[in-house]
């Protein structure tokens, strides 16, 4: 299903009953409360929020906008009939096919409909919620920000949250090792702005791709365009020369200023892991030149919220499968990867094999910023947390099967940096192994378990099923 913008999207979402329109919400929590509350709704409705206090009607709040199963499955262009295992089978193949849709520069586009440049500047007239409590200030977090290598003039695009400060003051904050951060830090060594170009809504697809861990080099516009089958259509931007999305809703360019020209608190903002890890701290500014919108703009929000499913074909676990892969680590049944979690599940073919997939994990991108890689044979699901923790409390032996890896790279917003290596700038944290296999060495005496074959349970459920009732 292709969508040429944000608004089809949304208008196959009201076909479908997948969306529900709120006017009259305040961007003073209430929009981030309401967007928590419909995520623990059984069907997560996606949320349009319209004629929102104090701004302009139509001027609108898009979220939720991807967190069920058949919004996901539409986005990624995975049928909805297959089953969760099917579907992540199928998106890790596609994936290892992956060839870049290169995008289309046009001339112009929707976005450019209305500029507000210099002194026009205004980002206030946009909604910007302060989505949880304890936030800092206003947040727009569910962003596609462009930026170009200077080096190599490779265009990436990352996902970053970018807190409001002023008219055409914001505050970013990046995580560091992340592209966009290695990309800043080559302008800034040289003493100079790094530009940049925010899109803050477009057709889903490009979100995906930009909170991807795509590799150097991997164009977010191709990843994006692959996805959907078909080039996304870019155009230069109006102050930066950088390539934006045609039919955004929303782009701001401006400048990542160095952290010499002076920095801003940014944060706390209640970030992904459930907690406000990061804090408040000082970081360099954004200095905003141009606003470039359709007339009634779309904002997208996807605040963190611990209710707010990301989705498995999102999830890492299938990037960290691929890569494990292209390490030549065989049998590898499924690779679930969850709040710093990576769970890998696989079939012992020889002596060390679990240790090779937990460190390939580890070493890889994608299984990046975790605290624990837990490594199960092949008859636990690692989406079944019940059945992972049954394996570690039965095959794990603390003396022997525990390891920790240390001065692995990890984030300033981990919950559980002390204090003092963040003001050091030291990133990196401990990672445990736990190889909750069945030793391999006496895999053959390791005591069968208790569970009915499933061949049996099948006719069992033939013949008596209906005696028992159904689920
Ligand atoms: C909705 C959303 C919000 C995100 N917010 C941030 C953020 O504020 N800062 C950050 O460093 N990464 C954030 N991420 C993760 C990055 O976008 C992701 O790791 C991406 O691959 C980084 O891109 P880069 O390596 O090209 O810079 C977010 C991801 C998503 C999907």
């Amino acid at each position: 299903m292709i969508f040429n913008d944000l608004r089809e999207y949304i208008a196959k979402l009201q076909e479908l009953d997948e969306i529900k329109s709120i006017d009259g919400a305040s961007c003073e929590l209430e929009i981030g409360a309401i967007t928590e509350l419909a995520s623990f709704r059984k069907r997560c409705p996606a949320v349009l929020f319209d004629s929102i206090k104090g701004h302009k009607k139509g001027f609108r709040v898009l979220t939720n906008f991807l967190s069920n199963r058949l919004r996901e499955r539409m986005v990624f262009g995975v049928s909805n009939e297959l089953t969760d295992p099917e579907a992540v089978l199928y998106w890790k193949e596609r994936l290892k096919h992956y060839e870049p849709v290169e995008p289309v520069e046009v001339k112009d586009g929707p976005v450019k409909h209305n500029v507000m440049v210099d002194d026009q500047v205004d980002l206030t007239q946009l909604p910007w919620p302060r989505w949880h409590q304890r936030d800092g200030g206003p947040y727009i977090c569910a962003t596609s920000s462009v930026t170009r290598d200077p080096e190599s003039g490779y265009i990436n695009i990352g996902s970053y949250r970018f807190m409001l400060l002023g008219k055409n003051k914001i505050v970013a904050h990046i995580g560091s090792g992340h592209h966009g951060d290695v990309i800043r830090k080559k302008y800034w060594a040289k003493g100079k702005a790094c530009p940049i170009a925010i899109s803050l809504g477009q057709e889903p697809s490009l979100l995906v791709a930009a909170g991807t861990n795509t590799n150097w080099g991997v164009s977010e516009y191709g990843f994006a365009g692959w996805m959907r089958g078909a080039p996304v259509e870019i155009t230069k931007g109006v102050f930066t020369d950088l390539p934006i999305p045609a039919t955004a809703e929303v782009v701001l360019e401006g400048e990542m200023l160095p952290p010499s020209a002076g920095t801003e608190i940014e944060g706390p903002f209640g970030e992904f892991s459930g907690y406000y890890g990061g804090g408040a701290r000082p970081a360099p500014v954004t200095m905003i030149k141009s606003i470039l919108y359709r007339n009634d703009p779309i904002i997208l929000g996807s605040p963190p919220f611990l209710g707010a499913s990301r989705g498995i074909l999102s999830s890492r676990g299938i990037l960290v499968w691929n890569e494990l892969d292209a390490l030549g680590i065989p049998d590898i049944k499924a690779v679930n990867y969850s709040w710093g979690m990576c769970i890998i599940s696989l079939k012992q073919a020889y002596p060390g094999h679990a240790m090779r997939a937990a460190h390939g994990a580890i070493a890889g991108t994608a299984g990046y910023h975790g605290r624990f890689v837990i490594v199960v044979d092949e008859d636990i699901d690692p989406y079944n947390l019940e059945q992972v923790l049954w394996a570690v409390a039965t095959r794990c032996d603390p003396e022997s099967s525990l390891d920790v890896a240390r001065r692995i790279w990890s984030y300033k917003i981990d919950p559980r940096l002390p204090k003092q290596k963040k003001e050091l700038g030291d990133y990196t944290g401990a990672v445990a192994i736990i190889d909750a296999c069945r030793p391999y060495h006496w895999i053959e005496d390791f005591p069968a378990t208790t569970q009915i074959a499933e061949e049996l349970l099948k006719e069992t459920n033939a013949k008596w099923g209906k005696a028992i009732g159904e689920d």
